[in-house]
């Protein structure tokens, strides 16, 4: 691009981008009073640099940093091949100097793919048009959601169901609840392209879930005895530009086929919202697929609000 330069991010850059990164979360944090207090915007870099296969560009017009990205290869074990990753800190750029970030993509993206990674993500904040734009212009679309809403202390839903704490019996119920899961992304427009574990494969992915109190609380809806739907929340470690203080985390949700759109899930996250509130929980947040059709429906009428998109490019 005329009158920009790319070039290696280097100590001497940190500063600049540093600055640039603290002005992009103050813009979201307008949009998003739920989005964490950060004053460490250095920590915040260095936590996306420190990775083996990290690395970063910027944008100098003359003297001055106007944007940067910073990225990595990574293996994807789930689809056994690599892909390359711009996170949470991962790029920004002054107010009108956006169009950089396509230079800084094609320097890095070289990279990636001299390195097998013909698949990348860069996760932006979703208020945040005018850094998503250069990205949707290199054929990036949005892949998946994460979302944040206060807590709160809700009117029981009228859904015919009893709502319990989860115990080490229902694991045969969770095997059963996260292979739907894996089975509905399996189909159109998911597409998922993973094989589906088997059911020892489930359970085994499940079995500790009860272990840790501290970690993990989940609640389970039954129906004349009958147990259909559950939702695990996770104390999800913060120090990230996205999980706020004082936060849980609605990990995983799920309702058996025949139970869905009578209202088990509706019951479920709103005794979640009122047990979180009720623990001193100030905010909860989660994350969908956007090709989920009923997910990217159904949280959303929750009230979650994005707080960011992760933006997909496969290539060719
Ligand atoms: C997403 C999911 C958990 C929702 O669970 P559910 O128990 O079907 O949800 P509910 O029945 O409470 O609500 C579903 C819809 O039915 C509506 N509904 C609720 N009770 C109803 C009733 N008695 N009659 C008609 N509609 C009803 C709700 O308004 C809601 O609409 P919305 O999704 O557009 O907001 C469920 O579809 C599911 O398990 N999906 C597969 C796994 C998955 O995607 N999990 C989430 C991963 S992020």
């Amino acid at each position: 691009m005329p009158g920009i330069e790319v070039q290696p991010l280097e100590d001497e850059h940190l500063a600049a981008a540093e600055r640039l990164l603290a002005d992009r979360h103050a813009r979201h944090r307008k949009a998003e009073r739920l989005l964490p207090e950060v004053s460490d915007f250095r920590a915040q870099l260095e936590r996306d640099l420190d990775h083996e296969a990290a690395a970063g560009v910027v944008a100098l017009s003359g003297d001055e940093v106007v944007a940067y990205v910073i990225g990595r290869v990574e293996e994807d074990a789930q689809l056994g091949d690599r892909r390359a990753i711009v996170d949470f800190a991962g790029c920004a750029a002054a107010d009108g100097r956006g169009e950089a970030i396509r230079d800084l993509y094609a320097a890095l993206a070289a990279r990636w793919v001299a390195a097998g990674a013909t698949r990348h993500l860069a996760l932006i904040p979703a208020s945040d048009e005018a850094l998503a734009d250069p990205w949707l212009r290199l054929a990036f679309g949005v892949q998946y959601v994460w979302a944040v809403r206060e807590t709160a202390a809700m009117k029981p839903v009228e859904a015919d169901v009893r709502i319990r704490p989860g115990t080490p019996g229902d694991l045969e119920l969770v095997a059963r609840l996260d292979r739907s899961l894996w089975e509905h992304q399996a189909g159109p427009p998911s597409f998922s392209g993973l094989a589906i574990p088997s059911d020892e494969e489930f359970r085994a992915d499940w079995r500790d879930l009860w272990d840790d109190p501290e970690l993990h609380t989940h609640f389970v809806a039954e129906r004349a005895g009958r147990p259909l739907g559950h939702a695990v929340l996770y104390r999800r470690p913060t120090g990230d530009l996205r999980v706020p203080e004082h936060n849980i985390d609605l990990s995983h949700a799920a309702t058996l086929p025949a139970a869905r759109r009578t209202g088990v899930s509706l019951a479920l996250t709103g005794h979640a919202l009122t047990w979180a509130h009720e623990h001193g929980f100030r905010s909860i947040t989660t994350d969908w697929r956007s090709v989920n059709l009923i997910s990217s429906r159904h949280w959303p009428r929750l009230g979650f609000r994005p707080t960011y998109y992760r933006l997909y490019r496969a290539l060719p």
